[in-house]
């Protein structure tokens, strides 16, 4: 797979897989020198198959657009090390995934699936969820007034709301939102000491901590999906549980996967941006003074927020056979890393992208993915954010930070972990 000038330096591929440098200055040091010096090269870690670093944003399009050439294949979706790999194939029959979702899906199957909920996640038919929607976000903006003027604005503000909102959508009952949120929390952040069910550093417990994850969920989803099924109701869940592909109906294990992705995606990574976005604002006063002198900025800033934050750091990618990226040849079966927060601070794409800009347009940023994959929530996440920054800063007089923020540890999905803030009420 490589020559000596595609490889990474060992130091610098290392940062790629350590959790604990996805929550400093490391991670985004390295994808500068990266793209740079090095921005399609192959990483050879101990005790990881080798990968290839895709760190532009014209080569992470140029991958996402040929989903054919470049599917999951027979790979984990997301990084894994050789024995995490092997424990999940041996537990799955040799399938190097614990779950079957849209995520882990190819074509034929995948644009089948996608498109039994697509219709439910377009602006036309998110619109009949605004006032719903809006109605949550007073609600908890109430609740932040209400604080004292101090909050950890994650864990106070940020976390419970796009959770709600998602639950709702899939008919979920509020009393059960903790659990879900500690699920996700374990699948999405499942590296990071204070999230985890067992320790990273016991490799065969965390297989297994995953699996019994996979299964408190299907045994909840099971359930509203029996439901569902005897008593259809205007929800997704009711959409999900009686779906048909090719005219059948799909599988319980086909619906489960369905109900944890959307319970999943749907909200860890909204609260993230959320989270990212308002750190931004008390960190460049700046921009604070402007998005409040100028609320149609909101839309903007959403974007910002979620370029500055890219929640989803990365997917991976298989090539389908061999090939040729930005002049690198590539072989059949090779492993590609798509860095999408090293995509959203290219150099070649965005002006002065180290800088926050509530009013930055184009904003071209690739946080939602490229292709076929592209995320279906886009819409959802965006209008999500979008109606809680319209409630929320005409209540806010001034906002600053209130001791240290912190980053959640995980090579997959991260974000602010803690947030202190103190407040001023308009
Ligand atoms: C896929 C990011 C919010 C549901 C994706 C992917 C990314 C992403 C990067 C593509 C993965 C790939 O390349 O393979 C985000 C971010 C969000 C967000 C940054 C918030 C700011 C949501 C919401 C939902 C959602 C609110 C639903 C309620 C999905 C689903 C997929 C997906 C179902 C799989 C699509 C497919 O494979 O066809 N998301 N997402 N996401 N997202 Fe999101």
């Amino acid at each position: 797979m490589t020559t000596t000038d595609t490889r990474i330096p060992v130091d610098i591929g290392k940062v790629l897989v350590d959790p604990a440098a996805y929550a400093d200055h490391r991670l985004h040091d390295t994808y500068r020198w990266l793209r740079a010096n090095n921005p399609l090269g192959v990483a050879e870690i101990e005790g990881f198959d080798p990968f290839w670093v895709v760190t532009r944003h014209a080569d992470l399009q140029e991958v996402g657009r040929q989903n054919e050439l470049f599917p999951y294949g027979n790979r984990s979706s997301t990084m894994v090390d050789q024995f995490g790999d092997a424990r999940v194939r041996e537990i799955m029959g040799g399938s190097p995934q614990l779950l079957r979702t849209l995520v882990h899906m190819d074509a034929p199957d995948h644009p089948k699936y996608r498109a039994l909920t697509q219709g439910w996640f377009m602006p036309a038919s998110l619109r009949k969820l605004e006032d719903k929607i809006r109605g949550i976000a007073r609600a908890a903006v109430d609740r932040l007034a209400g604080m004292g003027g101090r909050c950890d604005f994650v864990a106070d503000f940020a976390l419970g709301y796009p959770l709600h909102v998602v639950m709702e959508i899939l008919g979920v009952p509020e009393q059960d939102e903790p659990r879900m949120l500690k699920l996700t929390q374990e699948i999405f952040g499942p590296q990071d000491p204070d999230t985890a069910r067992a320790a990273l550093s016991d490799p065969g417990a965390f297989v297994l901590s995953m699996m019994a994850v996979v299964e408190d969920f299907s045994a909840y989803f099971g359930a509203i999906s029996a439901d569902r099924r005897a008593n259809p109701r205007d929800d997704l869940a009711s959409v999900i549980a009686n779906a048909q592909v090719d005219g059948e109906p799909i599988s319980d294990q086909a619906a489960m996967s369905y109900y944890i992705i959307v319970a999943t995606a749907g909200h860890d990574t909204t609260s993230s941006s959320t989270a990212g976005g308002m750190w931004a604002l008390c960190e460049n006063p700046d921009q604070w003074a402007k998005l409040k002198a100028d609320p149609s900025l909101i839309p903007t800033f959403v974007d910002e927020a979620i370029r500055w934050t890219t929640p989803v750091k990365h997917f991976m990618r298989s090539a389908a056979a061999d090939t040729e990226l930005a002049g690198r040849k590539i072989a059949q079966g090779d492993w590609l890393m798509l860095c999408y927060a090293s995509g959203n601070r290219d150099e070649a794409v965005f002006e002065n992208p180290y800088s926050f800009q509530v009013d930055r347009k184009p904003n071209k940023h690739i946080a939602f993915g490229y292709g076929a994959h592209l995320c279906l929530g886009q819409h959802l996440a965006k209008m999500e954010m979008r109606i809680l920054f319209e409630e929320l800063l005409p209540r806010l007089k001034s906002v600053a930070f209130d001791g240290e923020p912190t980053m959640s540890q995980s090579w997959f999905v991260n974000g602010p972990k803690k947030l202190p803030l103190r407040f001023e009420l308009a």
